[in-house]
């Protein structure tokens, strides 16, 4: 299917119309974001890497009964997904403390969650991406209620399918953010999912594979990715 009209570029990735309306193309380009897009640069090869590995992660949820937008693959650096009416939020869950978790609430970098903490962002760059609760969700209109039980619901069941996998490749996955929308009903998980949106460590080494190698300045970003990658069976050359 072709890509008529963009309709939105965010960060990373741009959205086209499809002849379909029901569905739309994804275009994942090498721009890379951090710190709500102050810090913006181009690295090579991500819009591939990050397209191939999203297309692996989204069918292996899919297998597991997780419905998502995702299609099919339609180049390098595109797919075909489902047209969903976004809830503007992100759920995130958290494995071991890191990042802002760490920032907010003093807690070392590192430290084990049990059981995992869930926590909701509200979708604004301006706003620095506030952290919000499901009341406010409720009262703002941003998503229905039953709707945001059943994002958090599928945003757990994630962590049981991609903590099992990535630690079959030797890494711990510390955290991740997803998106949802609502696709004729049913709540369905958008966006994507990459070393982009998630924490992943060297099990044994606790090595940084993922954003936080460019949000630190570690340098390898996208060798870090493509072996993350290779380590959970995908062949970025296929
Ligand atoms: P945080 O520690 O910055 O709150 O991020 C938690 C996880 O969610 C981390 O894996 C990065 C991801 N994330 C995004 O991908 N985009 C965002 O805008 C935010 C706030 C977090």
């Amino acid at each position: 299917m072709e890509k008529r009209q963009e309709l939105y570029a965010g960060k990373a990735k741009s959205v086209f119309k499809t002849d379909d309306p029901d569905k739309m193309v994804l275009v994942f380009r090498d721009d890379t974001s951090a710190f709500d897009g102050k810090k913006i640069v181009q690295l090579d090869r991500k819009g591939m890497v990050n397209n191939k590995f999203n297309a692996f992660i989204m069918t292996k949820l899919q297998e597991a009964g997780i419905p998502t937008h995702f299609e099919k693959l339609l180049g390098e650096t595109e797919c075909l997904v489902k047209r969903l009416d976004m809830m503007p939020i992100e759920c995130v869950v958290r494995n071991v403390a890191a990042g802002s978790l760490c920032r907010r609430l003093g807690v070392e970098e590192g430290l084990p969650l049990n059981p995992p903490t869930f926590e909701l962002f509200l979708k604004n760059d301006a706003l620095g991406d506030p952290m919000i609760n499901e009341s406010h969700v409720e009262s703002f209109g941003w998503a229905k209620a039953e709707d945001l039980a059943k994002a958090k619901e599928l945003t757990y069941k994630v962590n049981g399918v991609l903590k099992a996998l990535f630690a079959e490749g030797g890494m711990i996955l510390v955290d991740y953010k997803l998106e949802f929308g609502v696709f004729k009903g049913e709540v369905v998980l958008g966006d994507e999912f990459s070393p982009d949106g998630c924490r992943l460590w060297d099990a044994q080494t606790k090595e940084k594979l993922d954003k936080d190698r460019f949000r630190q300045g570690l340098g390898g970003v996208i060798e870090a990715y493509e072996d993350v990658g290779r380590r959970i069976g995908i062949n970025f050359d296929a």
